[in-house]
């Protein structure tokens, strides 16, 4: 990490990423001093990328939620690391200027740190500045070692998606006294192993406020209250695209369902009435 002086400088110059707080994972560390809370969004391809590049979101995850929300499976456990990296090559393309972090696909980091480097590596030659790993029993020294390694690594606690066949569901989670200590000491061993952010996802808010004056890196939440040092929205919910899921933590910032269909009935009525094409539009 550099020097708090040099990271609060860059916050407030943050050059050809204007508009952004966050250009670097110094400037992760640099938001939480500055109290400037981080917004972060997923992005899968290159023209939601592109159309997010010049709004003042700091960072976009390509999370591998692209199972769900892009190909329509039911859990994120089918991603892979190829397919990460696709999806994230097409973000870079789109937001070559942002920060961008890639999830790390189901059990890249439980089959030992060679797999995981080669993962990680895979992702950041894409394009990714850092990855994103969930979970902490059991591999915190494999977080270690990539962060050892040159890797930037954002940890993920709570509501682990890849975890969901053990979890029962996807349900909010360290609700109990003991999950929730839990909770706590996996925060502090992730911190110890080098992470420079870590998502909090759908824990009660008062956890994820302790767990935020807790920890010296910044917390990112969803689901986990305004505590948190920065949020974190699926796209595809913060703009309403998807009519049939509406969870109570997403607010829906547009109503992008809505739009597209409007656009789509206005074309068949275009086509159909003869209106569309005019002369003006044809060759
Ligand atoms: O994959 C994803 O989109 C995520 C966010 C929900 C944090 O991990």
């Amino acid at each position: 990490m550099g020097s708090p002086g040099g990271n609060v400088a860059e916050l407030k110059n943050p050059g050809p990423r204007s508009g952004t707080l966050v250009s670097s994972v110094d400037g992760f560390a640099a938001a939480k001093a500055a109290g400037m809370k981080i917004v972060m969004v997923t992005a899968y391809d290159t023209w939601s990328a592109r159309l997010l590049a010049d709004t003042p979101v700091d960072c976009l995850l390509v999370g591998d939620s692209a199972m769900m929300v892009v190909h329509g499976e039911k859990d994120t456990l089918g991603a892979t690391t190829e397919l990460m990296a696709m999806h994230t090559r097409a973000v870079v393309r789109g937001a070559p200027g942002k920060f961008i972090v890639a999830d790390m696909p189901f059990l890249a980091a439980r089959k030992g740190e060679s797999h995981a480097l080669d993962c990680a590596a895979t992702l950041l030659r894409a394009g990714a500045h850092a990855v994103k790993i969930e979970g902490a029993q059991g591999h915190t020294h494999v977080i270690r070692h990539l962060v050892e390694s040159g890797i930037p690594v954002m940890g993920h606690l709570g509501l682990t998606p890849q975890w969901v066949r053990g979890l029962g569901g996807f349900k909010v989670q360290a609700r109990d006294a003991a999950a929730a200590g839990q909770l706590r000491e996996d925060a502090a061993a992730l911190e110890l192993a080098g992470v420079f952010a870590l998502v909090l996802e759908c824990i009660p808010q008062g956890l994820a406020r302790e767990v935020t004056a807790a920890v010296r890196v910044p917390t990112i939440g969803i689901g986990a209250g305004a505590g948190c040092d920065g949020q974190v929205l699926v796209l595809h919910d913060m703009l309403g695209l998807n009519p049939d899921f509406r969870p109570r933590f997403a607010r829906r910032f547009a109503e992008g369902a809505a739009l597209v269909r409007a656009g789509a009935v206005h074309f068949a009525e275009a086509v159909r009435s003869g209106e569309f094409p005019t002369e003006g539009e044809g060759f």
